[in-house]
């Protein structure tokens, strides 16, 4: 698959993504990084929460929140303060989710100087982010509806399809192209077909990732 790096299992695949944030904070101290949530993520923040790095001039900002209760045990603040930012030296006021008015939260990547890493995961569906297909490539950070799909593949995290969040506010495809370098994680055989498209086929905003197709410094990993 063109520009698609296999990994022969999850655990190493993690390994290199958390190698990839540890040179990153090595090289420069006050990295600017956009996080994702989801599965996938999970072992990468594991195996970076056990390294000693310092984060205390790092800044983040997260790909998107569902919008819902931020206290809720699945909300994706509460995510992130269970598999990283409890666990690392980084300031609270150094992590910033999405917020309302979206062009406040565009203001807040730009003052910092723009995105040294972003970590992305895809969903089934092609999205990046909470950014369906169908989003603009110049999209920015907005409210945005869930696609069925979406509900459906996320209804694992919650007691019922229905407890799903409808709505969620995501950055934007152009938020994301912006950043210096991208790194994309799938895993799994049921992501293998969706990555090929985007990968190598049309790109389209049928189909949200294909958009990395035109990144100059994009990195996809895969294993399954
Ligand atoms: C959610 C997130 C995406 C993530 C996707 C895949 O919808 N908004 O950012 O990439 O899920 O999740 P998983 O890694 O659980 O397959």
């Amino acid at each position: 698959m063109n520009k698609v790096t296999m990994f022969s299992t999850y655990e190493k695949l993690s390994k290199y993504v958390a190698n990839i944030v540890e040179e990153q904070l090595k090289e420069n101290r006050i990295s600017r990084f956009i996080l994702p949530t989801g599965s996938t993520p999970r072992s990468m923040y594991k195996e970076v929460v056990n390294r000693d790095l310092d984060w205390s001039h790092a800044v983040t900002f997260n790909l998107d929140v569902y919008l819902m209760n931020i206290n809720h045990p699945q909300s994706y603040q509460t995510f992130m303060k269970e598999n990283l930012f409890n666990r690392i030296n980084i300031y609270p006021d150094n992590c910033n989710f999405p917020f309302r008015p979206t062009s406040a939260f565009e203001d807040k990547i730009s003052e910092n100087k723009g995105i040294d890493l972003c970590i992305l995961g895809i969903g089934s569906n092609g999205h990046i982010a909470f950014n369906e297909p169908g989003s603009a490539f110049d999209s920015r950070t907005r409210v945005v509806d869930l696609d069925q799909q979406t509900i459906e593949d996320n209804s694992r995290f919650f007691d019922s399809v229905d407890d799903v969040p409808k709505q969620a506010i995501t950055m934007g495809l152009g938020t994301i192209m912006e950043s210096k370098k991208i790194v994309l994680m799938a895993n799994g055989k049921h992501k293998l077909n969706i990555l090929n498209v985007a990968m190598n086929g049309e790109v389209t905003e049928s189909v949200p990732a294909s958009i990395l197709q035109n990144h100059d410094n994009v990195e996809v990993f895969y294993c399954d």
